[in-house]
């Protein structure tokens, strides 16, 4: 087994090693993923190719733009024209539940509306939930693939371009590829020194910093937190079903809102610290979104198998190990200096 990484420092840290958590059984490549002769290294006598690759800040991107759209847009179109000339038996790549932007509603009469979105007006005078044009309030449903993606960032519109540019080529050339649309992932080793993503790597290095998790809007956004084994799993199951050119969600089926997953990191981490909803907003967040993982269970044979108390006794047995910066206030003034924060 190989592993392709550059180790980037906002997320393994300055002057990273080989990661100490890493099987003995994987080779590391280190090199970067637009470099074409580190990946036909990595791509040297391999079967399946799970592409995780990518910058994953939604904040960062709004400013890092050359950055984001030459790691992951380039560097996918870099692997799939080396994949050319080295054919593989399964491409896997990992796309997001950001592409999906709101996630679906309905009206009080049952009404689908897929293209649910809130205006900065609306944010400014906090009125958070999503509702039609005319006022009327929409009621949050599972998303399911077949919602039409709504990209309202540049990280966005890379996890799209990456799945999309993977689903396309795999069709050209006859490669299987899956794209598996993962919800909110945490987990033992998740990095804890990039304060743009994880919401629950945030809060979790805020408590162990004996400091409140910090809540935007009021708290009652929902989210679904899936397990990064559940997430290891969806990849295996990607690889070993006879499936194909498909967009799949891959979640836990069981959504919180933001606050109470605040409460429940506190309670497993053992700090017992009240939540500060802040009332602020950052651009581009979504009200709700959480899956519909009816053809992860049809197409994959996926379910879910760790419960959120247990995935946080996990994540907090494995941070009581670790010493976790708390990067929350220089993003917040980086966000804010941009205009992102509202
Ligand atoms: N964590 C989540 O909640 C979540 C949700 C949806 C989708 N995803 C997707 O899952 C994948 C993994 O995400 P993650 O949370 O583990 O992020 P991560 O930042 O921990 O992992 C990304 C890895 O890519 C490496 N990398 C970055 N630029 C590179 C380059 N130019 N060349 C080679 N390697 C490079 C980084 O060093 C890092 O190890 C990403 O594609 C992400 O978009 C994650």
């Amino acid at each position: 087994m190989r592993a392709l990484d550059v180790l980037c420092p906002q997320v393994h840290g300055p002057d990273a090693k080989r990661p100490p958590y890493l099987n003995d059984d994987v080779e590391l490549v280190r090199g970067d993923i637009r470099d074409r002769a580190s990946v036909e290294r990595a791509l040297e006598r391999v079967s399946f190719v799970v592409h995780l690759t990518a910058l994953v800040g939604v904040g960062q991107s709004m400013y890092q733009i050359a950055d984001y759209t030459s790691v992951n847009n380039e560097g996918t179109a870099i692997l799939l024209e080396c994949l050319l000339k080295k054919p593989i038996k399964k491409l896997v790549v990992a796309s997001s539940m950001s592409i999906y932007g709101e996630g679906l509603y309905e009206t009080a009469n049952g009404k689908v509306v897929e293209r649910a979105s809130r205006s900065i007006e609306q944010l400014r005078r906090h009125e958070w939930e999503v509702c039609t044009r005319e006022g009327e309030s929409l009621r949050p449903l599972p998303t399911p693939e077949w919602k039409t993606p709504n990209l309202a960032s540049i990280y966005a519109l890379s996890k799209f371009d990456q799945e999309q540019l993977c689903l396309i080529t795999g069709r050209a050339y006859n490669i299987p590829a899956v794209a598996l649309r993962f919800f909110n992932v945490y987990g033992p080793h998740q990095a804890l020194s990039n304060p743009y993503t994880g919401v629950l790597a945030i809060f979790a290095s805020r408590l162990l910093n004996n400091q409140p998790p910090v809540i935007f809007e009021d708290g009652n956004q929902i989210r679904d937190f899936v397990s990064v084994y559940d997430i290891a799993r969806a990849c295996r199951l990607a690889i070993q079903k006879e499936v194909s050119g498909i967009a799949v969600n891959i979640g836990s089926a069981d959504p919180h809102t933001i606050k109470e997953i605040a409460e429940l990191a506190a309670d497993a981490l053992n700090t017992p610290l009240e939540p500060e909803i802040c009332g602020k907003f950052r651009v581009g967040d979504v009200r709700h979104c959480y899956p519909d993982l009816s053809l992860a269970r049809e197409a994959l044979g996926y379910a879910p198998r760790v419960t959120l108390r247990q995935g946080l006794l996990d994540l907090a047995a494995w941070l009581e190990r670790e010493t976790a910066p708390d990067h929350f206030r220089e993003m917040q003034v980086e966000l804010a200096g941009r205009g992102l924060l509202g």
